[in-house]
Protein backbone atom coordinates (compact mmCIF):
# COMPACT_ATOMS: atom_id res chain seq x y z
CA UNK A 1 0.00 0.00 0.00
CA UNK A 2 3.19 2.09 1.16
CA UNK A 3 4.00 1.82 -2.68
CA UNK A 4 1.03 2.36 -4.17
CA UNK A 5 0.40 5.65 -2.42
CA UNK A 6 4.03 6.73 -3.52
CA UNK A 7 3.06 5.82 -7.13
CA UNK A 8 -0.16 7.17 -7.45
CA UNK A 9 1.35 10.33 -6.36
CA UNK A 10 4.15 10.02 -9.27
CA UNK A 11 1.32 9.69 -11.66
CA UNK A 12 -0.16 13.42 -10.38
CA UNK A 13 -2.64 11.65 -8.78
CA UNK A 14 -3.97 13.42 -5.38
CA UNK A 15 -3.96 10.19 -2.95
CA UNK A 16 -6.29 9.77 0.13
CA UNK A 17 -4.17 7.14 1.90
CA UNK A 18 -6.28 5.30 4.35
CA UNK A 19 -3.76 2.56 4.01
CA UNK A 20 -1.56 2.59 7.01
CA UNK A 21 -1.14 2.88 10.88
CA UNK A 22 1.50 5.54 10.16
CA UNK A 23 0.90 8.66 12.01
CA UNK A 24 0.97 12.01 10.53
CA UNK A 25 0.83 13.69 13.62
CA UNK A 26 5.01 14.79 14.77
CA UNK A 27 6.38 13.72 17.77
CA UNK A 28 5.68 15.87 20.76
CA UNK A 29 7.82 18.45 21.17
CA UNK A 30 9.45 17.56 24.54
CA UNK A 31 10.53 14.59 22.87
CA UNK A 32 12.30 16.28 20.07
CA UNK A 33 13.79 19.07 22.74
CA UNK A 34 14.95 15.77 24.71
CA UNK A 35 16.65 13.83 21.69
CA UNK A 36 18.46 16.85 20.73
CA UNK A 37 19.31 17.80 24.53
CA UNK A 38 21.23 14.20 24.36
CA UNK A 39 22.63 14.41 21.44
CA UNK A 40 24.57 18.05 22.35
CA UNK A 41 25.29 15.90 25.25
CA UNK A 42 28.77 16.11 25.96
CA UNK A 43 29.06 13.12 27.68
CA UNK A 44 31.15 9.95 25.90
CA UNK A 45 29.83 6.67 25.76
CA UNK A 46 26.09 7.00 25.16
CA UNK A 47 26.29 5.92 21.63
CA UNK A 48 27.85 2.41 21.93
CA UNK A 49 26.52 -1.39 22.54
CA UNK A 50 24.73 -2.28 26.03
CA UNK A 51 23.89 -4.74 27.73
CA UNK A 52 21.34 -6.14 24.88
CA UNK A 53 18.41 -5.71 27.31
CA UNK A 54 19.11 -2.71 27.32
CA UNK A 55 20.28 0.72 29.62
CA UNK A 56 20.01 -0.56 33.11
CA UNK A 57 18.73 2.91 33.86
CA UNK A 58 15.91 3.08 31.32
CA UNK A 59 14.87 -1.00 32.36
CA UNK A 60 14.52 0.31 36.24
CA UNK A 61 12.37 3.41 35.32
CA UNK A 62 10.32 1.28 32.82
CA UNK A 63 9.91 -1.36 35.50
CA UNK A 64 9.01 1.66 37.97
CA UNK A 65 6.21 3.33 35.88
CA UNK A 66 4.91 0.06 35.10
CA UNK A 67 4.21 -1.33 38.19
CA UNK A 68 2.70 2.05 39.64
CA UNK A 69 0.49 1.48 36.08
CA UNK A 70 -0.81 -1.88 37.22
CA UNK A 71 0.16 -2.40 41.01
CA UNK A 72 2.66 -4.94 40.10
CA UNK A 73 5.76 -5.83 41.20
CA UNK A 74 7.91 -5.62 38.06
CA UNK A 75 11.44 -4.96 38.11
CA UNK A 76 14.61 -3.60 35.75
CA UNK A 77 15.33 -7.10 35.37
CA UNK A 78 11.70 -8.08 33.65
CA UNK A 79 12.35 -5.27 30.85
CA UNK A 80 13.50 -5.95 27.66
CA UNK A 81 13.60 -2.78 25.83
CA UNK A 82 13.22 -3.74 22.05
CA UNK A 83 13.21 -2.89 18.32
CA UNK A 84 10.09 -2.10 18.34
CA UNK A 85 6.45 -3.95 19.35
CA UNK A 86 7.15 -6.07 16.33
CA UNK A 87 11.00 -6.68 18.04
CA UNK A 88 9.74 -7.50 21.15
CA UNK A 89 6.88 -9.82 19.49
CA UNK A 90 9.48 -11.44 17.72
CA UNK A 91 11.67 -12.05 20.87
CA UNK A 92 8.74 -13.51 22.73
CA UNK A 93 7.72 -15.66 20.45
CA UNK A 94 11.40 -17.42 19.60
CA UNK A 95 12.03 -17.52 23.43
CA UNK A 96 8.61 -19.34 24.14
CA UNK A 97 7.94 -21.66 21.12
CA UNK A 98 8.85 -25.02 19.68
CA UNK A 99 7.87 -25.57 15.64
CA UNK A 100 4.64 -26.86 15.50
CA UNK A 101 3.53 -25.24 18.94
CA UNK A 102 0.38 -22.90 18.49
CA UNK A 103 -0.39 -19.09 19.05
CA UNK A 104 -4.03 -19.07 19.36
CA UNK A 105 -5.63 -15.11 18.13
CA UNK A 106 -9.08 -13.59 18.02
CA UNK A 107 -9.87 -12.86 15.01
CA UNK A 108 -9.56 -9.88 13.10
CA UNK A 109 -6.01 -9.23 13.66
CA UNK A 110 -2.71 -7.62 12.37
CA UNK A 111 -2.04 -9.16 9.91
CA UNK A 112 1.57 -9.73 10.17
CA UNK A 113 0.82 -12.17 13.16
CA UNK A 114 0.80 -14.50 10.20
CA UNK A 115 3.97 -13.85 9.26
CA UNK A 116 5.62 -13.77 12.59
CA UNK A 117 4.31 -17.08 13.43
CA UNK A 118 5.63 -18.10 9.90
CA UNK A 119 9.19 -16.89 11.30
CA UNK A 120 9.09 -19.47 14.06
CA UNK A 121 7.37 -22.24 12.32
CA UNK A 122 4.57 -22.14 14.64
CA UNK A 123 0.61 -22.46 13.99
CA UNK A 124 -2.07 -19.54 14.14
CA UNK A 125 -5.51 -20.76 15.81
CA UNK A 126 -8.09 -18.10 14.93
CA UNK A 127 -10.81 -17.41 17.91
CA UNK A 128 -13.67 -15.44 16.43
CA UNK A 129 -14.86 -11.95 18.13
CA UNK A 130 -18.21 -10.94 18.76
CA UNK A 131 -20.27 -8.90 16.02
CA UNK A 132 -19.07 -5.92 17.79
CA UNK A 133 -15.50 -7.18 17.31
CA UNK A 134 -15.15 -7.58 21.61
CA UNK A 135 -13.94 -10.44 23.22
CA UNK A 136 -15.79 -14.28 22.91
CA UNK A 137 -13.96 -16.05 26.13
CA UNK A 138 -15.57 -19.16 25.34
CA UNK A 139 -14.66 -19.09 21.77
CA UNK A 140 -10.90 -18.51 22.99
CA UNK A 141 -11.13 -21.54 25.87
CA UNK A 142 -12.40 -23.73 23.32
CA UNK A 143 -8.95 -23.83 20.93
CA UNK A 144 -6.69 -24.30 23.51
CA UNK A 145 -5.21 -27.86 23.07
CA UNK A 146 -1.73 -29.26 24.64
CA UNK A 147 0.22 -27.29 21.67
CA UNK A 148 -1.02 -24.03 22.81
CA UNK A 149 1.47 -21.51 24.39
CA UNK A 150 0.24 -18.30 23.63
CA UNK A 151 -2.74 -16.03 23.85
CA UNK A 152 -1.97 -13.15 21.72
CA UNK A 153 -4.47 -10.11 22.46
CA UNK A 154 -4.04 -6.97 20.96
CA UNK A 155 -6.27 -4.47 22.42
CA UNK A 156 -7.07 -1.55 21.82
CA UNK A 157 -7.07 -3.30 18.75
CA UNK A 158 -5.75 -3.28 15.40
CA UNK A 159 -7.55 -3.56 12.48
CA UNK A 160 -11.14 -3.00 14.98
CA UNK A 161 -10.20 -0.53 17.27
CA UNK A 162 -12.30 -2.62 20.12
CA UNK A 163 -10.80 -2.57 23.73
CA UNK A 164 -11.46 -5.38 25.65
CA UNK A 165 -13.28 -4.99 28.79
CA UNK A 166 -12.34 -5.97 32.61
CA UNK A 167 -14.99 -8.13 32.79
CA UNK A 168 -13.86 -10.16 29.40
CA UNK A 169 -10.23 -10.35 30.87
CA UNK A 170 -11.84 -11.47 34.19
CA UNK A 171 -13.95 -14.24 32.64
CA UNK A 172 -10.25 -15.17 30.31
CA UNK A 173 -8.84 -15.49 33.62
CA UNK A 174 -11.06 -17.69 35.28
CA UNK A 175 -11.15 -19.81 32.24
CA UNK A 176 -7.49 -19.70 31.74
CA UNK A 177 -7.11 -20.98 35.59
CA UNK A 178 -9.27 -24.11 35.45
CA UNK A 179 -7.05 -25.25 32.29
CA UNK A 180 -4.34 -27.83 33.23
CA UNK A 181 -1.66 -28.01 30.24
CA UNK A 182 1.60 -29.97 29.71
CA UNK A 183 3.52 -26.79 29.45
CA UNK A 184 3.09 -23.22 30.36
CA UNK A 185 0.23 -21.18 29.22
CA UNK A 186 1.51 -17.65 28.52
CA UNK A 187 -1.09 -14.71 27.45
CA UNK A 188 1.03 -12.01 25.41
CA UNK A 189 -0.76 -8.70 25.29
CA UNK A 190 0.68 -6.67 22.29
CA UNK A 191 -0.42 -3.26 23.17
CA UNK A 192 1.02 -0.16 21.28
CA UNK A 193 -2.04 1.43 21.48
CA UNK A 194 -2.87 1.20 24.92
CA UNK A 195 -2.04 5.04 25.83
CA UNK A 196 -4.59 6.29 22.80
CA UNK A 197 -8.04 5.44 24.84
CA UNK A 198 -9.93 8.75 24.56
CA UNK A 199 -11.23 9.43 27.58
CA UNK A 200 -7.32 9.21 28.93
CA UNK A 201 -7.92 5.87 30.58
CA UNK A 202 -5.17 2.93 30.04
CA UNK A 203 -6.91 0.08 28.58
CA UNK A 204 -7.78 -2.87 30.90
CA UNK A 205 -4.58 -5.83 31.00
CA UNK A 206 -4.11 -9.09 31.80
CA UNK A 207 -1.39 -7.88 33.92
CA UNK A 208 -2.72 -8.17 38.02
CA UNK A 209 -5.45 -10.94 36.58
CA UNK A 210 -3.25 -13.86 34.98
CA UNK A 211 0.27 -14.21 36.65
CA UNK A 212 1.83 -15.61 33.44
CA UNK A 213 1.28 -12.80 31.10
CA UNK A 214 3.89 -10.55 28.67
CA UNK A 215 3.13 -7.37 27.74
CA UNK A 216 4.76 -6.03 24.58
CA UNK A 217 4.42 -2.63 23.77
CA UNK A 218 6.13 0.54 21.45
CA UNK A 219 5.90 4.01 21.53
CA UNK A 220 5.72 4.05 17.61
CA UNK A 221 1.80 5.30 17.95
CA UNK A 222 1.70 7.26 21.59
CA UNK A 223 5.19 9.22 20.37
CA UNK A 224 4.25 9.01 16.94
CA UNK A 225 7.91 7.25 16.44
CA UNK A 226 7.37 4.66 14.03
CA UNK A 227 10.74 4.56 12.11
CA UNK A 228 12.24 4.83 15.12
CA UNK A 229 11.74 2.03 16.29
CA UNK A 230 11.65 1.69 20.36
CA UNK A 231 9.35 -0.64 22.37
CA UNK A 232 9.59 -3.13 25.44
CA UNK A 233 8.86 -6.76 26.26
CA UNK A 234 7.63 -6.88 30.16
CA UNK A 235 7.19 -10.27 32.03
CA UNK A 236 4.82 -10.32 34.94
CA UNK A 237 6.40 -11.15 38.29
CA UNK A 238 4.35 -14.25 38.26
CA UNK A 239 5.06 -15.73 35.46
CA UNK A 240 6.27 -19.21 35.74
CA UNK A 241 10.02 -19.13 34.35
CA UNK A 242 9.84 -15.84 34.90
CA UNK A 243 14.09 -15.15 35.44
CA UNK A 244 14.68 -17.69 32.09
CA UNK A 245 12.31 -15.61 30.37
CA UNK A 246 14.17 -12.20 31.01
CA UNK A 247 17.44 -14.21 29.90
CA UNK A 248 16.51 -15.68 26.78
CA UNK A 249 14.73 -12.65 25.61
CA UNK A 250 18.28 -10.78 26.09
CA UNK A 251 19.97 -13.77 24.23
CA UNK A 252 17.37 -13.39 21.47
CA UNK A 253 17.30 -10.09 21.21
CA UNK A 254 20.89 -10.44 20.03
CA UNK A 255 20.95 -13.18 18.59
CA UNK A 256 17.72 -12.68 15.87
CA UNK A 257 19.90 -9.92 14.97
CA UNK A 258 18.00 -6.89 16.53
CA UNK A 259 21.17 -6.37 19.16
CA UNK A 260 19.05 -3.76 21.36
CA UNK A 261 16.81 -1.34 21.00
CA UNK A 262 18.23 2.24 19.65
CA UNK A 263 20.59 3.72 22.41
CA UNK A 264 19.12 7.12 21.60
CA UNK A 265 15.94 6.41 21.70
CA UNK A 266 15.64 4.10 24.88
CA UNK A 267 17.00 7.71 26.74
CA UNK A 268 14.50 10.19 25.18
CA UNK A 269 12.07 7.88 26.81
CA UNK A 270 13.40 8.82 30.58
CA UNK A 271 13.08 12.91 29.79
CA UNK A 272 9.17 12.19 28.08
CA UNK A 273 7.05 9.21 29.68
CA UNK A 274 4.51 10.42 32.09
CA UNK A 275 5.46 14.03 31.72
CA UNK A 276 2.85 17.17 30.77
CA UNK A 277 3.09 16.89 27.02
CA UNK A 278 4.86 13.70 27.10
CA UNK A 279 2.42 11.71 24.52
CA UNK A 280 0.51 12.78 21.23
CA UNK A 281 -2.91 13.97 22.28
CA UNK A 282 -5.58 10.93 21.46
CA UNK A 283 -8.33 13.43 21.23
CA UNK A 284 -6.88 14.41 17.91
CA UNK A 285 -7.91 10.67 16.83
CA UNK A 286 -10.72 10.74 18.79
CA UNK A 287 -12.21 13.53 16.21
CA UNK A 288 -11.27 11.92 13.34
CA UNK A 289 -12.53 8.41 13.89
CA UNK A 290 -15.53 10.57 15.06
CA UNK A 291 -15.73 11.90 11.57
CA UNK A 292 -15.67 9.24 9.37
CA UNK A 293 -17.90 6.81 11.32
CA UNK A 294 -20.86 9.45 10.95
CA UNK A 295 -19.89 9.60 7.60
CA UNK A 296 -19.63 5.84 6.99
CA UNK A 297 -23.00 5.74 9.03
CA UNK A 298 -25.02 7.92 6.65
CA UNK A 299 -23.34 5.62 4.43
CA UNK A 300 -25.29 2.57 5.11
CA UNK A 301 -22.03 1.28 6.92
CA UNK A 302 -22.09 -1.02 10.04
CA UNK A 303 -19.65 0.02 12.12
CA UNK A 304 -19.30 -0.22 16.41
CA UNK A 305 -18.14 3.34 18.37
CA UNK A 306 -14.55 2.80 19.02
CA UNK A 307 -12.65 4.43 22.31
CA UNK A 308 -9.25 4.08 21.57
CA UNK A 309 -6.86 4.21 18.55
CA UNK A 310 -6.96 5.30 15.01
CA UNK A 311 -8.34 2.11 13.06
CA UNK A 312 -12.01 1.68 12.10
CA UNK A 313 -13.13 -1.43 10.75
CA UNK A 314 -16.95 -0.85 8.83
CA UNK A 315 -18.69 -3.78 7.35
CA UNK A 316 -19.73 -3.12 3.35
CA UNK A 317 -23.21 -2.14 3.52
CA UNK A 318 -25.72 -5.93 2.24
CA UNK A 319 -27.38 -3.04 -0.44
CA UNK A 320 -23.85 -1.97 -2.85
CA UNK A 321 -24.19 -3.94 -5.56
CA UNK A 322 -20.34 -5.07 -5.79
CA UNK A 323 -19.50 -7.88 -7.51
CA UNK A 324 -16.75 -9.66 -7.31
CA UNK A 325 -15.04 -11.93 -9.48
CA UNK A 326 -15.47 -15.50 -9.33
CA UNK A 327 -13.14 -16.53 -5.97
CA UNK A 328 -12.86 -12.53 -5.13
CA UNK A 329 -14.62 -11.07 -2.45
CA UNK A 330 -16.51 -7.67 -2.15
CA UNK A 331 -13.90 -5.95 0.21
CA UNK A 332 -11.29 -6.73 -2.28
CA UNK A 333 -13.37 -5.24 -5.20
CA UNK A 334 -14.45 -2.57 -3.01
CA UNK A 335 -11.03 -1.33 -2.16
CA UNK A 336 -9.99 -1.67 -5.58
CA UNK A 337 -12.82 0.69 -6.69
CA UNK A 338 -11.90 3.28 -3.87
CA UNK A 339 -8.39 3.54 -5.04
CA UNK A 340 -9.49 4.75 -8.69
CA UNK A 341 -11.12 7.12 -6.59
CA UNK A 342 -7.94 8.13 -5.11
CA UNK A 343 -8.49 6.85 -1.63
CA UNK A 344 -6.37 3.86 -0.84
CA UNK A 345 -8.29 1.29 2.04
CA UNK A 346 -7.15 -2.46 3.22
CA UNK A 347 -9.41 -5.06 2.34
CA UNK A 348 -10.63 -7.00 5.75
CA UNK A 349 -9.76 -10.17 4.54
CA UNK A 350 -6.36 -9.10 5.00
CA UNK A 351 -6.99 -9.39 9.15
CA UNK A 352 -9.45 -11.98 8.43
CA UNK A 353 -12.39 -9.83 8.51
CA UNK A 354 -13.99 -10.62 4.98
CA UNK A 355 -17.09 -7.75 3.95
CA UNK A 356 -14.62 -4.99 5.93
CA UNK A 357 -12.19 -2.48 5.31
CA UNK A 358 -9.79 -1.73 7.65
CA UNK A 359 -9.13 2.60 7.81
CA UNK A 360 -6.25 4.18 9.63
CA UNK A 361 -7.23 8.30 10.48
CA UNK A 362 -4.15 9.18 11.38
CA UNK A 363 -4.02 11.17 8.77
CA UNK A 364 -4.80 14.96 8.07
CA UNK A 365 -8.10 16.34 8.06
CA UNK A 366 -8.20 17.27 4.64
CA UNK A 367 -7.46 13.40 3.77
CA UNK A 368 -10.19 12.25 5.98
CA UNK A 369 -12.80 15.10 3.75
CA UNK A 370 -10.92 13.49 0.28
CA UNK A 371 -11.68 9.61 1.64
CA UNK A 372 -15.33 10.29 2.49
CA UNK A 373 -15.96 12.42 -0.90
CA UNK A 374 -14.45 8.78 -2.80
CA UNK A 375 -16.51 6.75 -0.35
CA UNK A 376 -19.58 8.77 -1.25
CA UNK A 377 -18.71 8.54 -5.10
CA UNK A 378 -18.15 4.62 -5.57
CA UNK A 379 -21.47 4.04 -3.17
CA UNK A 380 -23.25 6.21 -5.02
CA UNK A 381 -22.46 4.44 -8.45
CA UNK A 382 -22.67 0.84 -6.97
CA UNK A 383 -26.50 1.98 -5.69
CA UNK A 384 -26.63 3.43 -9.35
CA UNK A 385 -26.07 -0.34 -10.79
C1 LIG B 1 -1.20 -4.54 16.62
C2 LIG B 1 0.18 -4.13 16.29
N1 LIG B 1 1.19 -4.80 16.84
C3 LIG B 1 2.46 -4.49 16.56
C4 LIG B 1 2.77 -3.46 15.70
C5 LIG B 1 4.19 -3.16 15.41
O1 LIG B 1 4.54 -2.01 16.12
P1 LIG B 1 5.99 -1.39 16.00
O2 LIG B 1 6.01 -0.47 14.85
O3 LIG B 1 6.20 -0.67 17.29
O4 LIG B 1 6.94 -2.50 15.85
C6 LIG B 1 1.74 -2.74 15.10
C7 LIG B 1 2.05 -1.68 14.14
O5 LIG B 1 1.24 -1.17 13.42
C8 LIG B 1 0.41 -3.08 15.39
O6 LIG B 1 -0.62 -2.43 14.85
Amino acid sequence: MFNAALEMRARGLTVYDLSLGNPDLEPPQLWKDAALSLLNSDERGRHRYMNNSGFPEVRKFVAEREASLYGVAFEASDVTMTVGAAGGLNVAFRTILDPGDEILTPTPFFTEYRNYTENHDVKLVLAPTREDFTLDVDAILSRITDRTRIVLLNSPNNPTGAVYDAASLDSLTAGLRQRTLPRPLYVVEDAPYRNLMFDGSTAPSMLGRYPNTLLVTSHSKDLALPGERIGYLLVAPGCEARSELNRAFEYWNRVLGFVNAPALMQRTLLAVLGQPGGSVDPQIYARKTQRMSQALGALGFGLPRIHAGFFLFPKLPESLSITPPEGGSRDVTFCQLLAAEGCLAVPGVAFGGEDHVRLALCVGDETVTGAISAFERVCGALRQR
